[in-house]
């Protein structure tokens, strides 16, 4: 989701983010969602729990397609812009075809992240037709065999690399289609390669590169604090790749912080809009602000046995915009690059708009971004 084009074309958002801390409760659009379509995944990541959690809670999804058509349809009479579709593995869903195109069909940006492993000429094919915005690959190393033993099951990386080409040749053959990101989990393992996969994804005509900080509690998997020195004057260089110019506003500024985890942490106090811009669904139906909430702050119900709309007018969400409006965030907020961009652009604007008194105003870039 383009934040500051959104800005730029709704005035009013500035105003509403400066209104929050008097009326936290005031209505503001949802401008971006995430579903877990499912817990279910054929990979073994070494640093990802969910397909364990999976494994221990067999049974069919819980979110319905017909769930989902009702999530989206209340989202999308609140505003919403953009929908992301992620698990477990998406492309296990029987019905994910059906699910894309209804989401298309409401004008929403739809964008999936995939291990790629199950994209087939059939759902590469459906991805191109329905108007995707964005499909993300997750590729943690340029050689197959660390991918592999990162992923936790080998031959991963060629048949990922294998649903890329699909999608890439689909998207030749239509003359447009979806724009083809990577994900890499930085932990301590490959970070010092990822100039090898940068070189890669660029000879091989990746789109966008997204670096996200490895969220963990095993100390052994995060990278030290050289390591995160290190990478610091090496991000600028995989520039315009790297879209998200998120570690250059933390972790390389903070190696000590980010060796701990700490990836939003910049030594001042927290602020946080997501309770207010987006709207998290997990497997199971939780709703939450956000998906790094997900077990550590209170889920606002659930979407398997409450209408998502009295979820989102519940006492608990009043209680938890009401208390990020105060400044009272949780601890999982100090370990969380999720919203960092779209935090540090809508906050800026809030200022922008009480320092302007003239007309229609556009939001000035900001440097570093
Ligand atoms: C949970 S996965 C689900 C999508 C898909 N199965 C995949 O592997 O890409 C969504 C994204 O989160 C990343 N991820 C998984 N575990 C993570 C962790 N512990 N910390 C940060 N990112 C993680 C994945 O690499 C992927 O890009």
């Amino acid at each position: 989701m383009d934040i500051r084009r959104i800005i730029n074309e709704n005035q009013n958002i500035p105003y509403m983010v400066r209104n929050i801390a008097r009326s936290p409760d005031e209505a503001f659009p949802t401008l971006t969602a995430k579903i877990k379509l499912t817990w279910r995944c054929n990979l073994r990541c070494r640093f990802c729990g969910l397909w364990r959690y999976s494994e221990a809670n067999d049974g069919p999804d819980a979110i319905t397609l017909e769930l989902v058509k009702s999530i989206l349809t209340v989202l999308a009479g609140r505003g919403l812009r953009k929908i992301h579709f992620s698990g477990g593995e998406v492309t296990l869903r029987e019905d994910l075809e059906e699910i894309v195109r209804f989401a298309c069909g409401l004008g929403l940006q739809v964008n999936l992240t995939t291990n790629g492993t199950l994209v087939d000429k059939r759902t590469a094919r459906f991805l191109v037709e329905h108007r995707v915005h964005t499909v993300v690959f997750s590729v943690d190393e340029a050689r197959p065999r660390r991918h592999d033993a990162l992923r936790g099951v080998a031959g991963a990386w060629k048949r990922t690399w294998r649903g890329i080409r699909r999608m890439q040749a689909r998207r030749e053959a239509k003359g447009r289609g979806p724009k083809i990101a990577v994900n890499t989990v930085l932990t301590r393992h490959n970070i010092d390669h990822l100039p090898d996969l940068f070189e890669m994804l660029q000879d091989n005509g990746i789109d966008s590169w997204r670096l996200l900080p490895v969220r963990t509690a095993d100390p052994e998997m995060r990278p030290t604090a050289e390591q995160w020195a290190r990478l610091g004057p090496r991000i600028s260089r995989w520039a315009p790749l790297v879209g998200r110019r998120i570690l250059d506003l933390t972790c390389a500024g903070n190696p000590e912080l980010a060796a701990k985890g700490l990836y939003a942490d910049r030594g001042e106090a927290l602020t946080c809009l997501a309770p207010w811009f987006s709207v998290f669904v997990d497997a199971d139906g939780n709703v939450l602000p956000c998906c790094t909430g997900r077990k550590r702050i209170p889920a606002y119900g659930n979407v398997t046995r409450q209408p998502l709309e009295a979820i989102l007018s519940s006492r608990i969400r009043r209680e938890l915009c009401a208390s990020f409006a105060s400044g009272h965030l949780f601890e999982v907020c100090r370990s969380c690059d999720e919203f960092l961009q779209e935090n540090s652009l809508l906050s800026a604007a809030a200022v922008f708009a009480s320092d302007s008194r003239a007309g229609p105003q556009t939001l000035p870039r900001s440097p570093g971004e």
